[in-house]
């Protein structure tokens, strides 16, 4: 992965599905939560020595974006047992694949950006992002077959009613990745929603854990480098 660039100014990790087969990944993981969180932990972690190199550089000002939600504050608990499961229909929003796959982005957000902090990155700015309610994009037409039909159905009014347009949908990403406030103000481990508004942490009791992040980010690590061991890839 490092020799396909020696500089990173700008990292979106935005790529994302709704809702993924109820068969697990061939790795053994939940598709959604694969695809969501692990996939986006694998790019971004093992890309560390090149965000610390651009970093390091005079007048740096480098950028992380992760695409979380405000689904993220559905999730009660993490119970990672449910990581290893196919997503059982009807269980609610508790164990939500898709919910649960956005709050790990958001643990792991903020987590990274106190793990790169400790590690010299100070100009290294990483920040979550809700993007809110998109209308029209590929994923906001597809329902999730793990909710009961009326569930389905006050989804889709919601969306509906508070939907943005895709072009609203990117701002606060690209707020996030390109505005000046963000290095100006050393704004980093943020979860901002639309437009451009910090959520404090502590107003969500799963959010202020640092211990869950700490334990998500050993799992998931875990679970990489076995795979990359299993490739024989280097760490
Ligand atoms: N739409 C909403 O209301 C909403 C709300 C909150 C958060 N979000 C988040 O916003 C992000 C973008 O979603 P969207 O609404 O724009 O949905 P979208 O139109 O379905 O776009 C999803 C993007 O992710 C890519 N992708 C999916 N699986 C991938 C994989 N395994 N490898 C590489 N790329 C993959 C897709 O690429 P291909 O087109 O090539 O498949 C597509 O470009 C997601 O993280 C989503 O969770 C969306």
């Amino acid at each position: 992965m490092q020799s396909l660039t020696q500089s990173i100014d700008v990292l979106f990790a935005n790529a994302g599905v709704s809702k993924g087969p109820t068969s697990l990944s061939p790795d053994g993981l939940e598709t959604v939560f694969a695809t969501n969180y692990v996939g986006h932990y694998a790019l971004i972690t093992r890309l560390i020595p090149v965000l610390l190199e651009t970093g390091s550089k005079d007048g740096a000002d480098v950028r992380v974006v992760l695409t979380s939600s405000s689904v993220a504050w559905n999730v009660r608990k993490l119970d990672f047992a449910d990581f290893r499961r196919p997503p059982v229909k009807g269980e609610g929003w508790e164990t939500d694949p898709y919910d649960r796959s956005k709050l790990a982005c958001l643990l792991f957000g903020m987590k990274l950006a106190d793990h790169l902090r400790d590690r010299g990155g100070e100009r290294i700015h990483v920040n979550i992002a809700d993007p809110g309610i998109i209308f029209g994009t590929q994923m906001h037409l597809q329902l999730d077959i793990t909710h009961t039909l009326p569930i389905q159905i006050y989804v889709a009014l919601l969306n509906w009613w508070y939907g943005l347009s895709i072009a609203e949908g990117a701002l606060t990403s690209l707020f996030l990745g390109t505005s000046p406030v963000i290095a100006k103000e050393k704004v980093t481990g943020k979860f901002y929603r639309p437009f451009g508004y910090a959520l404090p942490h502590n107003k969500y009791p799963t959010l202020a854990s640092n211990q869950l992040a700490e334990k998500l980010w050993d799992w998931t690590e875990d679970v990489v480098s076995n795979k990359e061991a299993e490739l024989r890839l280097p760490s």
